[in-house]
């Protein structure tokens, strides 16, 4: 089973202390969750790679592409800006070669790729690219935004594939909270995104605490 990484979701913190945000996480967090959304795949709009080069910490930045059909120049901007894995939607390519041709992009540029799929798309529908990517993230909630209640039927996904593939990062992401953490760790999932479980709290470490203590 690969190594459990708690990965605190930047949506939820404050954009205009980002640094002294993350640095107050840092010592307890494995991966810094870095969402990115385009207006088009999801209705809202977040951050862009110029907010991300900004970031200072030295705790690996795990992007998660909520876009359209994002181009190699777009997702080069995030790999130069800082991003070490970065996970792309099945749902954003019109073909499956297409997704495979972006994550190989990935990987020759450096970084770690990694494929996501919505609640409701099947796991089927990423086999073919399995053999390629880093890390699996399996939402949990439908992508768009913080805050969202924890939806339990994605977890069958997270089972399957651990039972298939034992050495693979599975990622889980949207209302994870010390309620859910462990539904989803017992399935297999071994990174886990939180948001509002961890930035929408006053004491982020007692937070963290919590969501470990659960798994
Ligand atoms: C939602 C984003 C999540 C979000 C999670 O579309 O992908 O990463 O920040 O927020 P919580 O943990 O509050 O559900
Ligand atoms: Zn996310």
């Amino acid at each position: 089973m690969p190594k459990i990484k708690i990965a605190p979701s930047i949506l939820s913190a404050d954009w205009n202390h980002i640094n002294k945000e993350i640095k107050e996480v840092k010592p307890y967090c494995g991966l810094i969750h870095v969402d990115i959304m385009d207006g088009i795949f999801v209705p809202n709009k977040t951050i862009d790679s110029k907010f991300v080069k900004k970031i200072t910490t030295k705790v690996p930045l795990d992007v998660h592409l909520m876009v359209q059909e994002p181009s190699e120049e777009y997702i080069l901007d995030f790999i130069n800006a800082g991003g070490s894995i970065i996970t792309l939607h099945q749902e954003a390519y019109g073909s499956i070669g297409e997704l495979r041709e972006k994550l190989n992009f990935i990987k020759a540029n450096g970084a770690k790729p990694s494929v996501a799929i919505r609640p409701k798309t099947p796991l089927n529908s990423i086999k073919d690219v399995l053999d390629i990517v880093d890390m699996v993230l399996i939402m949990t909630v439908e992508p768009g935004m913080a805050g969202q209640k924890f939806m339990p039927e994605p977890i069958n996904k997270v089972r399957e594939l651990r039972k298939i593939n034992p050495n693979i990062d599975i990622e889980v992401d949207g209302g994870i909270s010390p309620e859910t953490i462990g539904i989803a760790a017992k399935a297999g999932a071994n990174v886990f995104v939180a948001g509002s479980s961890i930035f929408g709290r006053t004491d982020r470490i007692t937070a963290i605490k919590e969501l470990k203590r659960n798994i």
